[in-house]
């Protein structure tokens, strides 16, 4: 469900009109429906009522402020993998005792941080990992919360750069070293272990993998239990997908009841960490056509069409990365008709495109495209790549629409560079 709707022939984002953005702001720019941010975040809460749990964002989807604060301000936390995240999810409003801290590769300043900010936990992902987080916290005087990342080796069927929790994936400890590691840990003076993690994978559509991570995720916990370890939080992860395309993911509510069973009669809460699921669907990418070109087909028959925005796989890496969907959609009417077109950027590869072989209007140059669905992992995976400015972002609320991150200028770009000593003053030979 999300709040981009086409009204009175034009596509709107809740109450305003695309071109109206596009035209204040200039393009290529993320749009993002506050209205859909909301709405998604109470479909995933409300799914989780009937047991004690906080939805840990994961702001690695969008880190952009006002969709954090969004969240904060309707009682999320974050998970984080970074120091620089951890600096945004403050300044954004996250209450620090709501952020978890997931990553392979903590360095010790992060480390630091997150102990002085008080977080909710470390989701620790090796041993010599933990071994570093405990000689830090000793350092510091201080208990650091953990829990263990624990690689379930279950497949979760989906892209091979977005699965995690398969044995030969770089995530995690294996589910048979972990009761090991939680013995080592329970006895460090500066552990405090309090949980139980694990994320699969990204963009799942099936509710099995997750079932099964669940079942093996429990039976750990039974046996660290036993063991006489506290263990109050078990946090599963992200993971859960949304519709590009055709696909159907399974809804909040069936993806809660299976997780809430398998982990029933236990008195813990649960950490969730959706990132996609919040905020895929609640954001576009605006891009201006430059200009069009049509070539005879080589697959011999017909024509191809170029579309050339102003849009390219530096401001959404995912079609280029992932070869994933996005639905191009016009912001307002064209020609009638269709035909077959690549919507490609100006960056100089040929793996530069947003969209290929589809079927699409006439477009002309200086129509407005909305690429959908580009709310997750698009800004937040962008570039400077062939030295483009990034886009800017803006956030519609109602019948109101603000700029939540200014375009980048070309000044930004130069930005901490300079130029080598042993360079400068030199004559230029003729
Ligand atoms: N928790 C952890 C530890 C994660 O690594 C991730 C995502 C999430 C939660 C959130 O997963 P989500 O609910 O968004 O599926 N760039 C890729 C996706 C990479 C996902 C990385 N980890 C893409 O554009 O599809």
């Amino acid at each position: 469900m999300h709040h981009f709707e086409v009204k009175r022939g034009e596509l709107h984002c809740e109450g305003v009109p695309l071109r109206r953005i596009a035209e204040a702001v200039g393009t290529p720019v993320y749009v993002y429906s506050h209205a859909t941010l909301s709405h998604h975040y109470k479909v995933f809460d409300g799914a989780f009522a009937g047991i004690p749990h906080v939805i840990c964002y994961s702001m690695k989807a969008n880190s952009n402020g006002s969709v954090i604060r969004t969240f904060a301000n309707l009682g999320g936390g974050v998970d984080i993998v970074s120091g620089g995240e951890l600096a945004r999810a403050l300044a954004a409003g996250a209450p620090s005792s709501k952020i978890v801290y997931s990553g392979v590769g903590k360095k010790i300043w992060e480390i630091e941080d997150a102990l002085r900010r008080g977080i909710l936990m470390f989701n620790v992902e090796s041993r010599e990992e933990l071994e570093t987080i405990d000689a830090v916290a000793g350092r510091m005087r201080k208990r650091a919360p953990v829990s263990l990342r624990v690689n379930p080796d279950v497949d979760p069927k989906t892209h091979p750069y977005i699965s995690t929790g398969l044995k030969k994936n770089k995530f995690g400890i294996h589910i048979d070293q972990a009761i090991r590691d939680y013995e080592w840990a329970a006895r460090r003076r500066h552990i405090e272990v309090v949980g139980v993690d694990c994320h699969i994978g990204s963009q799942l559509t099936e509710i099995s993998p997750f079932v099964d991570a669940a079942g093996r995720i429990r039976v750990l916990v039974d046996r660290l239990i036993r063991k006489g370890m506290a263990i109050r939080l078990i946090d599963v992860g992200g993971g859960l997908g949304i519709t590009y395309n055709e696909e159907i993911p399974p809804h909040p509510r069936q993806y809660a009841e299976a997780i809430v069973r398998a982990f029933t009669g236990l008195s813990v809460t649960l950490v969730l960490e959706p990132g996609r699921v919040l905020v895929g669907n609640a954001g576009v990418l605006l891009t201006r056509l430059l200009y069009t070109k049509v070539v005879p087909s080589p697959k011999g028959k017909g024509k191809k069409h170029f579309f050339i925005a102003d849009a390219a796989m530096n401001d959404l890496a995912r079609p280029s990365l992932y070869g994933s969907y996005h639905a191009i959609v016009p912001v307002a009417g064209t020609g009638r008709g269709r035909v077959t077109a690549d919507v490609v950027g100006p960056i100089c590869e040929s793996g530069d495109f947003l969209a290929k072989d589809r079927v699409l209007p006439p477009f002309a140059s200086g129509d407005l495209l909305a690429v959908m669905s580009a709310g997750a992992y698009g800004f937040s995976m962008s570039s400077n790549y062939n030295s483009r400015p990034r886009a800017a972002e803006v956030m519609v609320s109602g019948s109101r629409f603000e700029v939540v991150r200014e375009r980048e200028s070309v000044r930004d770009l130069v930005r901490g560079e300079r130029t080598a000593s042993f360079l400068a003053g030199r004559k230029r030979k003729s």
